[in-house]
């Protein structure tokens, strides 16, 4: 059974509890420090969906590590053009040498994600993986690596946790199924 919760005049559905990402979050974490040990790491956020996560995945860490931040639009409107993805807020960190991890809220069809490693990639970074706290097998329509994921989840819209619904619901603690078919906005 899964929990309501409100959140001003919506029902959600919580799908995944504050507690149990905080699970899924720490066993990331320790994994992500043991791997990159020694080596010269820089953790890139996917603006905007991804900044939650990235705090407490970081805040989980044991090891050294710079933290940068990279934002991409996409023209998905377009039939044509699914896939276009431009980036709107470059990083700021040469990446040139070092050991890249890309954090993600979702990977959905891989398409924004796709574009990213493809960018990355012509910086030449010593190593580029990706972690994702979800991750929509389901929806993928281009192969992307996920080296690190929290959860699989089915062919649903979720919020919360950072992901939004025309910006909304970001600052849930949880993350709720939520039902587009009942907005107009
Ligand atoms: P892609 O389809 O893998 O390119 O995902 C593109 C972006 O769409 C993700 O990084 C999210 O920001 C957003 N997105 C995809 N699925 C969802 C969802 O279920 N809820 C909220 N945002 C989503
Ligand atoms: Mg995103």
């Amino acid at each position: 059974m899964h929990e309501k919760k409100s959140y001003g005049e919506d029902q959600l559905k919580v799908i995944f509890t504050r507690e149990q990402i905080e699970e899924k979050i720490k066993e990331l974490g320790s994994r992500i420090s043991k791997d990159y040990a020694g080596s010269e790491l820089i953790m890139i956020g996917v603006l905007r969906g991804s900044t939650y996560f990235l705090v407490d995945l970081t805040r989980s860490m044991s090891i050294p590590f710079a933290i940068d931040f990279i934002s991409i639009s996409h023209y998905s409107e377009q039939a044509d053009s699914a896939g276009v993805v431009r980036i709107t807020k470059d990083l700021d960190l040469s990446i040139t040498g070092k050991n890249v991890l890309v954090v993600e809220d979702i990977v959905d069809t891989g398409l924004s994600l796709g574009y990213l490693l493809r960018n990355l990639k012509t910086r030449n970074p010593a190593g580029l993986k990706v972690c994702t706290l979800l991750n929509v097998e389901a929806r993928r329509i281009v192969e992307v690596p996920v080296d690190y994921k929290g959860f699989d989840i089915p062919n649903i819209f979720v919020v919360g946790y950072g992901l939004d619904y025309n910006e909304r619901y970001r600052n849930l603690q949880f993350i709720a199924e939520f039902d587009r078919s009942r907005k107009s906005t």
